[in-house]
């Protein structure tokens, strides 16, 4: 029987470190069926919509075959080739799509966005990510977490780079929430709101978490897990990434940062990540500022530490808990 209360995930802060252990046990069990072959086609006739303004690999992927899985038809509407936005407001289009479909996924600009289409919505409303947040991506960082480590309580988390966007804000609250000592490194500008540090702080209180903030990558001396992201995310302008390097050069994830963590600590990435010149943006970056690799060299990225392709694998597992949850009744 599931007892899962929410309609939606927007935040995690939504969130009881109960129930997001219990996304996270759910997504392992479903996780082991679809290794075994043993169907899970619970939802077998509904129907869902993963609307998105900005683009996917993972996100958008992960929750088509997480509905199909379950049995699901989905559709799919891109930045382009819809109304919304040009000809249609977010709230019309949430009004429309809440009479056709059983569930609407939302990736794109302001957390108020995502808001506005559960407010506007009777079903259930995922987070696809927003600038500010990107919860469905701490669920699968924190099931590779405890798939490598056995337990997240505890777990010495250093996240360096951009920690004002959608990455350094959720895993932040991740963190808080599930009780994790986790370092924010970063130049200070970067570090997220003080409003949003304050209500973490707040919480950590009473899951016994620990939230550090420092500019000095030696804090990142004893971690179990690295993680980084990229230092300009999708919808900033061009223009932010000369300031941006500067800024973030020293936060690098490379040979000799990970020397800092534990010997046995793993490096994890949402992805796409910038780690070679294998990409358009990546070579121009190279062309113009001469680095190949940006916020992780290369041979951290390809190397024994990594497990950024069990993470993103776990997109797609932890994304159908979420979906299972929130729609199963
Ligand atoms: N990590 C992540 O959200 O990747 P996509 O942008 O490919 O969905
Ligand atoms: N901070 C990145 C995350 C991508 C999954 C972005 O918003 O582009």
């Amino acid at each position: 029987m599931n007892k899962f209360n929410h309609k939606d995930l927007l935040t995690l802060l939504d969130y009881s470190p109960e129930e997001i252990s219990y996304l996270l046990d759910l997504a392992a069990k479903l996780k082991e069926e679809k290794k075994k072959g043993i169907p899970h086609e619970v939802l077998k006739g509904k129907n869902i919509v993963l609307l998105f303004e900005k683009d996917s690999t993972r996100t958008r992927c992960a929750f088509e075959t997480a509905g199909h899985d379950l049995g699901m038809n989905v559709t799919y509407i891109g930045p382009t080739g819809s109304q919304m936005g040009k000809k249609e407001s977010i709230k019309d289009t949430a009004r429309v799509l809440t009479r056709m479909f059983d569930g609407i996924e939302y990736r794109g600009y302001a957390q108020d966005i995502v808001k506005e289409i559960a407010m506007n919505s009777k079903v259930p409303v995922w987070n696809g990510l927003t600038n500010e947040f990107h919860p469905t991506q701490i669920l699968a960082d924190f099931l590779t977490i405890k798939e490598h480590k056995g337990y997240l309580k505890g777990i010495a988390l250093s996240y360096l780079g951009d920690g004002r966007y959608n990455m350094g804000n959720s895993y932040m609250v991740g963190s808080a929430k599930m009780g994790l000592d986790f370092r924010m490194i970063a130049p200070k500008e970067l570090w997220p709101s003080q409003e949003l540090i304050d209500e973490c702080k707040k919480i950590a209180k009473e899951t016994g978490a620990k939230l550090t903030f420092s500019e000095d990558i030696n804090t990142v001396k004893g971690s179990d897990v690295v993680a980084t992201d990229v230092w300009v995310s999708m919808g900033e302008e061009d223009k932010v990434w000369e300031e941006r390097i500067s800024k973030l050069k020293k936060y690098q994830v490379n040979k000799e940062l990970m020397a800092l963590a534990k010997k046995d600590a793993i490096f994890i990435h949402c992805l796409p990540s910038f780690h070679n010149i294998e990409t358009k943006i990546g070579l121009e970056v190279y062309n113009k500022f001469g680095m190949n690799g940006l916020e992780v060299t290369e041979d951290v990225f390809e190397g024994p530490q990594s497990v950024v392709f069990d993470e993103a694998e776990n997109r797609l597992h932890t994304i159908k808990a979420v979906i299972y949850a929130t729609m199963v009744k």
